[in-house]
């Protein structure tokens, strides 16, 4: 059976899309994961955008070693020497270098004429075929650009080296049947293009990116680019997980599988929200929290009678085993131990204590401690950085008709500092005693609060995003009383920001 290859750019598109920025520390986290996951090529950046982008991609090629990686480059010299000194420590680079073949991009954006166009295409495939075996090539624009003109650039740059081709629907504009029947053409046009991968790439202005590539894939397509939970620019890019789900759930029709192991869909999905601080919606199709519920009364009946009735996939094919065991505070590390392993993390020694140490803490505060706790656990122990400062005790006085005052006692370098403040609310006071305590202000750009679980006693996980300086700041706090978790979180994002600012001056 032929397999799709799956192209992920949540380290490129993705992370460039607003509120998904990721530190070094957080894209190689996910460049572990999207190798568990099994994507085929990881783009880990566009190496020439900024220092701080050239040296995570170079550390994610040294890091990956069971999936090429790519990095981004425009159609120019010192954009591809940049793109292969990033990828070049890799087990299988690739430079992926791009450029607007539409009329409107070539006449307004890069002010070229078409044959110029081709002509720096085929030049820049061969200058970064000089470097590195595995060279794509994508036209910009290319579902907006003539399709004759579009079939001479890729007859162009395979002659001239390229690879692998890509069809990016840019600006998210073409329509399922269009999309498709411009594969077909594309194949049916292009010398050569039967030695080379076919890719698209497909964006979701009007809610389509999915949809697009699978009529690309039905229509010849072998490999498709999209991000974990469909992040990227504008409405985002083609959805990972659905692309993979629908060719997987439906073998029967698209007749064709991928390399991934679908298993750790759920995970991967829960590191990106986790990491961006941008929740998945509920009703986001394979990893929202209601993909698996049942809620109207006939559904449930069908589903108790047998699960076909109104579940295509099963929740345990995307990493969410049913059994759903829950633990409490007499389960021991063992009992633990195992529950993670069925959740498909797999840590060290010392997270494994940390963890367990704070499972101890929430099994007493909590009756029950659930998967959805376990997993909100696990997440928190993996962003550790050394502490600066620590959270010691918080006392809010607060009510409709007073106003809000908090007593904050926070530990840094062995000593005791405590603050009060008021505030417009029991956060408010909170936040103010905080940056007392440190003697220096933040700018609070977001403030997300959800709870981890159902119930009176669930946990609260609370992401705040905080701006000093230029420097953008994430934070996460966790705990059955909502005001601690958004001291926890505000703390957090404070010493995120010294440790950014000692690492990176
Ligand atoms: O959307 C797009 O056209 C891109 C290309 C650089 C592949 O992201
Ligand atoms: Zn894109």
């Amino acid at each position: 059976m032929t397999t799709i290859k799956i192209f992920d750019t949540t380290l490129r598109d993705g992370e460039q899309s607003p509120g998904c920025s990721m530190n070094l520390q957080e894209k190689i986290e996910v460049a572990r994961q999207l190798e568990k996951l099994g994507v085929d090529v990881i783009e880990a950046g566009f190496a020439i955008s900024s220092p701080g982008d050239f040296q995570s991609v170079k550390t994610v090629a040294e890091t990956v070693k069971n999936a090429r990686v790519a990095s981004l480059a425009r159609a120019l010299k010192k954009d591809i020497d940049s793109a292969y000194e990033a990828v070049k420590g890799a087990v299988s680079p690739r430079i992926h270098t791009f450029l607007a073949t539409s009329p409107i991009h070539m006449e307004y954006k890069l002010r070229m004429k078409p044959e110029d166009v081709l002509a720096q295409a085929v030049e820049m495939v061969k200058y970064a075929k000089s470097y590195c075996a595995d060279v794509e090539f994508s036209a910009e624009d290319a579902s907006r650009s003539e399709p004759e003109f579009l079939f001479r650039v890729f007859e162009a740059v395979i002659a001239a080296g390229a690879t692998c081709i890509n069809v990016p629907d840019t600006v998210g504009y073409s329509m399922p049947e269009e999309f498709g029947a411009l594969i077909k053409s594309i194949k049916e046009n292009v010398r050569g293009i039967e030695k080379v991968d076919l890719s698209v790439h497909c964006h979701n202005d009007l809610g389509l990116a999915v949809a697009n590539s699978l009529a690309a894939i039905r229509a010849g397509a072998t490999q498709a680019e999209c991000t974990i939970n469909g992040i990227g620019e504008r409405a985002g890019n083609a959805a990972l997980e659905e692309i993979v789900m629908a060719v997987a759930t439906r073998q029967d029709f698209f007749g064709y599988t991928t390399n991934i192991n679908t298993k750790q869909i759920y995970n991967s999905s829960r590191l990106i929200s986790a990491i961006t601080g941008v929740p998945v919606q509920p009703n986001k199709a394979v990893v929202g929290k209601n993909a698996f519920a049942h809620e109207a009364g006939i559904h449930q009946h069908g589903v108790l009678a047998n699960k076909k009735t109104y579940e295509i996939m099963t929740p345990e094919s995307i990493g969410l085993p049913e059994n759903a065991i829950v633990l409490g505070k007499h389960s021991g590390k063992h009992a633990f131990c195992e529950r993670l392993k069925e959740l498909g993390y797999v840590l060290d020694e010392q997270r494994v204590n940390e963890s367990f140490e704070r499972f101890k803490e929430l099994a007493d505060r909590k009756k029950e401690v659930s998967d959805m706790d376990l997993r909100a656990l696990v997440e928190m122990e993996r962003f550790e950085i050394p502490m600066d400062y620590e959270f010691d005790t918080f006392v809010i006085n607060s009510g409709n008709k007073m106003t809000a005052t908090a007593v904050v006692k926070l530990m840094h370098d062995g000593k005791e500092i405590e603050e009060a403040a008021t505030g417009d609310g029991p956060v408010d006071a909170a936040f103010n005693a905080i940056e007392r305590c440190i003697g220096e202000s933040f700018t609070l750009e977001d403030y997300i609060v959800r709870s981890v679980t159902g119930g009176k006693d669930a946990q609260g996980e609370v992401v705040v995003k905080l701006s000093k300086n230029g420097k953008n700041v994430k934070g996460r706090g966790l705990s059955t009383d909502i005001v601690e978790a958004s001291v926890k979180a505000y703390i957090d994002a404070i010493n995120r920001y010294f440790y950014q600012t000692k690492v990176e001056g």
